[in-house]
């Protein structure tokens, strides 16, 4: 199983934020917003990632990022050269993902609550399997994302991309977990009336074949995503929020390598090294001496 994650788009809903950054780049309190969906990838034990980004921005996620050893992955980085829709990550992964299942996560999007791992772990068991899955979340705004319907026994029976009369509550996620042939079936997509290769298509395409689950996450379980300064705001208070209240650093990818057993305490005491003086990277020093977890 290999990871993508969608970093690109003009981000223009946050101009000027964005006018000379990337959205994934900005701070989400303590960390930039690329290491939360980092963090969901490496929570599902997903260890070979490609970070897909725009010309001018993917250089950047280089810097920041390298080539994952500090979190005891591998990454590898692809540059869309324009903004044609989310399932065109999977024409670009190709050959990243050389007939491997796919994961995909939006470079805007955090997931937390309790049994995320379990939940990840099924679905990638289930993509290696030849299923995919994705994830429903209740909103008060279904219009604005990808809506899953359901039947009365709570079999998905339709999923649409922002409809205008919404026939559920549930969103569709920004994570999607994909058999091994999805780019070869990503290829096939045509162009929306907005000019995009729909993420949605793809997943419509599944369902058809009656080869999609949806998972619904519970209330409890939070999922955020990052597409405008007021929710941009709300992620940030909802990451000080939780990491005050547990004195820890939550979705720091070098934790999780090392709880992974990816790395070691040697490479966790330098990553800390690197961050300076920083509370992230007291927290890092801290955890490797076995004094918070
Ligand atoms: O957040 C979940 C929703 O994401 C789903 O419910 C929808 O089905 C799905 O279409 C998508 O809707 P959005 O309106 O959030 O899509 P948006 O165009 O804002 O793109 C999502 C992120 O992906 C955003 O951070 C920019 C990035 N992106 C977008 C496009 C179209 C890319 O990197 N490349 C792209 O080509």
């Amino acid at each position: 199983m290999k990871g993508i994650i969608l970093a690109g788009g003009a981000g223009t809903r946050l101009y000027p934020l964005t006018k000379v950054t990337s959205k994934q780049l900005l701070p989400v309190y303590d960390k930039p917003m690329i290491y939360y969906p980092l963090s969901v990838l490496m929570l599902a034990g997903i260890r070979e990632i490609l970070i897909i980004s725009t010309p001018s921005d993917t250089p950047r996620f280089k810097e920041l990022l390298g080539d994952g050893e500090e979190f005891g992955v591998k990454l590898s980085y692809k540059v869309q050269p324009s903004p044609d829709g989310l399932a065109q990550a999977f024409v670009l992964g190709k050959e990243f993902l050389g007939g491997a299942a796919g994961a995909m996560i939006l470079g805007d999007n955090i997931f937390y609550g309790n049994g995320l791992k379990e939940l990840l772990f099924k679905a990638v068991a289930d993509a290696e399997n030849g299923r995919a899955t994705v994830f429903g979340y209740r909103v008060s705004d279904p219009e604005r994302f990808g809506v899953v319907a359901f039947d009365k026994n709570g079999v998905a029976t339709s999923i649409e991309e922002k409809p205008k009369n919404p026939k559920s509550d549930y969103a569709v996620t920004g994570l999607y977990f994909y058999p091994a042939g999805v780019s070869e079936i990503a290829e096939t997509i045509p162009l929306s009336d907005r000019k995009e290769y729909e993420i949605t298509t793809l997943n419509e395409i599944y369902l058809k074949r009656g080869l999609l689950d949806v998972q619904l996450l519970k209330s409890g379980f939070t999922w955020l995503d990052m597409g405008t300064t007021d929710s941009l705001v709300e992620a940030a208070e909802f990451v000080r929020t939780i990491e005050k209240r547990q004195n820890a650093v939550l979705f720091a990818p070098e934790t999780i390598g090392y709880s992974n057993g990816w790395t070691d305490e040697k490479r966790l005491l330098s990553a800390a090294e690197n961050y300076g003086n920083s509370s992230y990277g007291k927290f890092l020093r801290a955890f490797a001496e076995g004094k918070v977890f």
